[in-house]
């Protein structure tokens, strides 16, 4: 067996989206308790941002069951405006450790804070934000520093 044929064959989607009302923490550990049961099943890792009642997502895992985690996650009423900023195959994981870690960025530096809400221009109609993908390296960076 050569090298490449141990890679993982992997599938990674990064989205951002507006939640429909500001949610509870009861709320959301409810989210998060179902999503880390599911995603563990399938074999799904990744970050979910929640910050002004916007939420950014990173899915990593077999690219069937992310694909078919985010149709379900497209149409789930507790969100609208779901825009898809990254989507692509790899063969590493970044989020190893966690079956949907959670980050509120209330201890993220301002800089970040800044980052997180400049993907807002995206529900206008603004068009793309040519930065997306710095952004999203900023705040999965960040996340995996402080919880390293
Ligand atoms: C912002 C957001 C993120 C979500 N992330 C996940 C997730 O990582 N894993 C998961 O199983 N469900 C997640 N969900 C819930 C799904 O949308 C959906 O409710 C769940 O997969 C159950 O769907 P089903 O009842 O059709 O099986 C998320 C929902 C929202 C609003």
């Amino acid at each position: 067996m050569n090298q490449d044929s141990k890679k993982e064959q992997l599938f990674q989607i990064v989205y951002y989206s507006a939640g429909s009302r500001l949610m509870t923490s009861e709320e959301l550990q409810h989210l998060l308790k179902d999503s880390r049961l599911y995603n563990e099943a399938k074999s799904v890792t990744g970050l979910l941002i929640y910050s002004d009642g916007c939420f950014m997502q990173w899915l990593e895992g077999p690219q069937a069951a992310v694909t078919e985690l985010f149709r379900k996650i497209r149409m789930d009423p507790r969100h609208h405006s779901v825009t898809q900023l990254i989507g692509h195959e790899t063969h590493q994981r970044s989020f190893t450790e966690w079956t949907m870690a959670f980050s509120s960025l209330q201890e993220a530096s301002e800089e970040e804070q800044e980052s997180f809400r400049s993907l807002s221009s995206l529900l206008d109609d603004d068009g793309p934000l040519s930065n997306a993908e710095s952004v999203v390296k900023i705040l999965t960076e960040s996340f995996l520093r402080d919880n390293a």
